[in-house]
């Protein structure tokens, strides 16, 4: 099996001039790519106590549905404004490129819960940072984020500086 990194693609000028996109639907579409994505991703939870793993719409479903499933814990989605159904919190924020609103349904984490962040990137890291935010609002502690792909040269561990944070494959 090849190494992790050569699954992804790389785009530049994605989907704006100056933006290198790192393409997650090249690991996908290999079954190779896919197995080892989730099992590296699996791996940096070795010896974590959590209760919960969480992963925002959409990429952060792939890879958070699969480890949570594997290791026989909920799965709490995160999304995008006015898609789910009950009653919601929900918070703004900003992305490399543009700004968003995302929501959790309010009885999604209880008070004290231990909870696992997963996605497929860190760009800014302010997806993350904004579903930290929402899983404190309801009690839940952050005792894990983990990624898939890391922009280190945006920063995003700057922002997330105080939570234990892990990649598999670090961009410059
Ligand atoms: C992408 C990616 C992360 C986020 C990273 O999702 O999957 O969730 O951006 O950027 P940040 O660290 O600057 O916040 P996006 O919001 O593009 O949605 P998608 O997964 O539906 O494509
Ligand atoms: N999401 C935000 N920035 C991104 C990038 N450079 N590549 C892929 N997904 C992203």
């Amino acid at each position: 099996m090849k190494p992790i990194e050569e699954y992804v693609t790389s785009i530049p000028d994605f989907p704006e001039e100056g933006i290198i996109f790192r393409d997650v639907t090249s690991v996908l579409q290999d079954a190779d790519g896919l197995h080892l994505a989730v099992d590296l991703m699996q791996e940096k939870l070795e010896g974590i106590d959590f209760d919960v793993v969480v992963g925002p719409e959409s990429r952060g479903f792939i890879f958070g549905v699969p480890i949570a499933y594997n290791l026989r814990k909920p799965f709490i989605p995160v999304r995008k404004k006015g898609k789910l159904p009950r009653e919601t919190v929900s918070i703004e924020y900003e992305l490399e490129y543009g700004t968003a609103s995302i929501e959790m349904h309010r009885d999604s984490i209880k008070p004290g819960e231990k909870v696992v962040i997963i996605d497929d990137l860190m760009a800014t890291g302010g997806t993350t940072e904004a579903i930290v935010k929402l899983v404190e609002g309801l009690g839940g502690e952050v005792v894990k984020i983990v990624f898939l792909m890391e922009l280190a040269g945006l920063k995003g561990r700057d922002r997330l500086g105080d939570y234990d944070l892990d990649s598999v494959i670090i961009y410059p």
